[in-house]
């Protein structure tokens, strides 16, 4: 196997790698935490998910992929469910876990979560629609969004969803003109800023905030008010969502006091049911991420829960939490073929880039947020000294990167598989066609099985829409259908959009 054409030592760079990344005993490692549930690596060295290797799933889907670890994703819904409830059925209340779509939807993946007994939440008509392709009763679904269209509020009111969140004062007209033309009574929440922000291991209190969800708190006994006046609302209780990716209970704690006490004053003017504290839960995207485990979670929320309730005199409401990243997030692992090597001087110090056959368009939290993951090679262990990389994608953008910084053994060459893990929310689901690269496939593994989910898109798909093209559409390779003349250039591309 060719090695680094570098005369750098193998571990040259690390004064680069930012404070956190620790130079590791074995590059070869699966941090506990941070990969799904069946991951390991066999005896060959080679990583094995859901009983399949990842070469095995690269040589029958192609890379980028998508690999989805169905055991993982059922599991912690599962858990997470059981959990919740339990310590909520101690302090005398009942919970509902709605899992948040926008992390990652399929057909597939609704039914998984409707399966496991969560219930799910929608933000657009699109999402709507795939839930109800998979079956999913509507009146188990939550409907989100700042400004969701007349039409999408029609369809939601007409199919009877269970609750639409109002996010703003114009809404509560809306939705109640659209039930009462549906003659139906809809259940609604409405959601606050609660002025905590809670990002990762510190949370922020302040009055008010300035951003697009919600009303400010201060508000709530107008709108709800308003609510109550319309004979089609049927009004459930204040929602918030605090943000994403938060360790600890801390902001949910400081969250539900501060939404306790007007819940409490609401209910002067009529039944409150419910309290909602959204999603926003974190999980392990690097060996230095500790979640809190979802049993302490569960306990440590009902117990404050029980606390404000206490101290305000008022019953226990009935709860709801919308988690999205820590249902399907660690089930996921991207799949990527390393092609070319690059050490760049930076300073007197090299960094590596490890250039591979996806990036921005597959994930683009790391351009969107500076979001830091981690990378193994997938398909063979190796005794090289550690050397930090940086993992590039193939985009026309500087800002395109995979991974800012990890070690991976010295001798990464090209044709490795390079696997990243934690991909499985808000990656796919914020995937793009950017410089015209296909969507790569989804792909579920389970006990050595692996089914494709959602397939990957082709350059027919990627000209399907294209109206330049007349009626008769193009087709490439082996796709069949639509029609080229058969001296096109394009018919000698291989069906592929990489
Ligand atoms: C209202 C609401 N609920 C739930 C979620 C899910 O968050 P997470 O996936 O971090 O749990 C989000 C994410 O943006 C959200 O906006």
């Amino acid at each position: 196997m060719a090695t680094l054409p570098s005369t750098e030592p193998a571990d040259a760079g690390a004064a680069l790698a930012p404070a956190w990344l620790r130079v590791p005993d074995d590059a070869n490692d699966l941090a506990p935490g941070l990969w799904s549930t069946t991951t390991t690596r066999n005896d060959a060295g080679e990583l094995v998910v859901g009983g399949r290797t990842a070469a095995s799933l690269a040589a029958e889907f192609g890379t980028p992929l998508y690999v989805v670890d169905e055991t993982d994703a059922r599991g912690r819904a599962a858990s997470f469910r059981t959990a919740f409830e339990k310590e909520f059925a101690r302090v005398g209340t009942t919970v509902s876990i709605y899992y948040a779509g926008k992390a990652f939807l399929s057909t597939e993946i609704a039914r998984w979560m409707n399966a496991e007994g969560l219930n799910i939440d929608v933000c657009s008509g699109g999402e709507l629609a795939v839930a109800l392709a998979a079956g999913v009763d509507p009146a188990r679904m939550g409907f989100h969004g700042n400004n969701k269209s007349l039409t999408e509020i029609d369809d939601a009111t007409r199919i009877g969803i269970g609750t639409i969140v109002i996010d703003s004062p114009i809404e509560i007209e809306r939705v109640a003109a659209a039930a009462a033309r549906h003659g139906k009574v809809q259940s609604v929440r409405l959601r606050v800023n609660s002025g905590v922000h809670a990002h990762t291991h510190s949370f922020l209190a302040t009055a008010h905030e300035d951003q697009k969800f919600g009303v400010v708190l201060e508000a709530a006994p107008a709108l709800v008010a308003a609510i109550r006046s319309h004979p089609s609302l049927s009004f459930r209780g204040l929602h918030c969502h605090i943000g994403s990716q938060i360790f600890g209970a801390d902001g949910f704690a400081e969250s539900a006091s501060r939404l306790l006490a007007v819940h409490a004053d609401l209910l002067a003017g009529g039944p409150v049911p419910e309290l909602n504290l959204g999603g926003g839960f974190g999980i392990a995207y690097t060996s230095v991420d500790t979640p809190t485990p979802v049993d302490e979670l569960a306990s440590r929320l009902a117990d404050i829960v029980a606390a404000e309730c206490e101290t305000r005199g008022i019953p226990i409401p009935a709860i709801a939490f919308e988690p999205g990243r820590a249902i399907i997030g660690t089930a996921g692992t991207t799949l990527y073929e390393v092609g070319t090597l690059k050490p760049v001087d930076v300073g007197g110090q090299t960094r590596l880039y490890v250039s591979v056959d996806g990036g921005m368009s597959d994930n683009a939290r790391p351009a969107l947020y500076e979001a830091d993951y981690a990378v193994r090679i997938a398909s063979r262990t190796s005794d090289a000294a550690p050397a930090l990389v940086r993992i590039a994608g193939k985009h026309c953008e500087s800002g395109d990167i995979v991974v800012y910084a990890d070690y991976l053994p010295g001798d990464v060459t090209p044709g490795d598989l390079l696997a990243v893990p934690a991909t499985g929310a808000y990656c796919w689901s914020m995937a793009s066609n950017y410089n015209y690269l296909g969507r790569p496939p989804v792909v579920a593994v389970i006990d050595g099985t692996a089914r494709v989910l959602v397939r990957g898109e082709t350059i027919a798909d990627l000209l399907a829409r294209d109206t330049g093209l007349g009626a008769g559409g193009v087709s490439t390779g082996s796709t069949s259908g639509g029609s080229t003349t058969d001296t096109s250039p394009i018919n000698e591309l291989k069906d592929s959009s990489r």
